[in-house]
């Protein structure tokens, strides 16, 4: 008898994970057993793949506030689709604790940069333009506004996922040590 070596299984490395489209990340923010790195996060959403038909049964928009439908949601993260008419922004906020990583699927997305300061209060920092494709990450402890500009003459859809699932943020105002407390409105309606 004569003792064979089995041949060592060929399993080939992944070097570069596939694309996942909108039920891909929701099955990867589902499987997380804790909370997701940002890095981790803004790797999924810039190489995502996401159909329009896919989308479909999150996008809406009304008039006054941009939209906010939840894609999905558990301990460790969530997801959501916000659309946005031109003139349609966030108030001033951070988002207590949580990291956050958006993407624009279509239209354009102004990002408003700030600095908190005890004796100052908030001051601007820097502002930045995204378009479609483009990601955008936020650490904490970021102090920012988004919104689709009036002179953009076009909607704006914007997808986003928070690690952890948002809860109160915290608000601001330009010149003031004043900070109040934002519930978002996720009212379908
Ligand atoms: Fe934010």
């Amino acid at each position: 008898m004569s003792t064979q070596v089995e041949p060592e299984i060929d399993t080939p490395k992944v070097t570069s994970a596939q694309p996942l489209s909108l039920a891909g990340l929701v099955g990867a923010l589902n499987a997380q057993q804790v909370r997701p790195e940002l890095e981790q996060i803004y790797e999924w959403l810039k190489s995502a793949e996401i159909s329009r038909e896919e989308l479909g049964p999150y996008l809406g928009f009304k008039e006054g506030n941009y939209w906010r439908h939840r894609v999905c949601r558990n301990e460790f993260a969530e997801m959501l689709v916000l659309c946005w008419r031109p003139g349609h922004r966030t108030p001033i906020h951070d988002h207590n604790g949580s990291h956050g990583v958006v993407r624009v699927y279509d239209g354009v997305m102004w990002e408003t940069i700030f600095v908190f300061d005890e004796e100052k209060g908030l001051g601007y920092k820097s502002g930045r333009e995204r378009s479609r494709g483009e990601v955008t990450g936020s650490d904490v402890p970021d102090i920012h506004q988004l919104g689709n500009p009036e002179v953009s003459g076009q909607d704006l859809i914007t997808i986003h996922i928070y690690a952890p699932p948002l809860g109160v943020l915290k608000t601001y105002k330009v010149g003031s040590p004043e900070i109040d407390l934002y519930t978002p409105d996720d009212s379908q309606s």
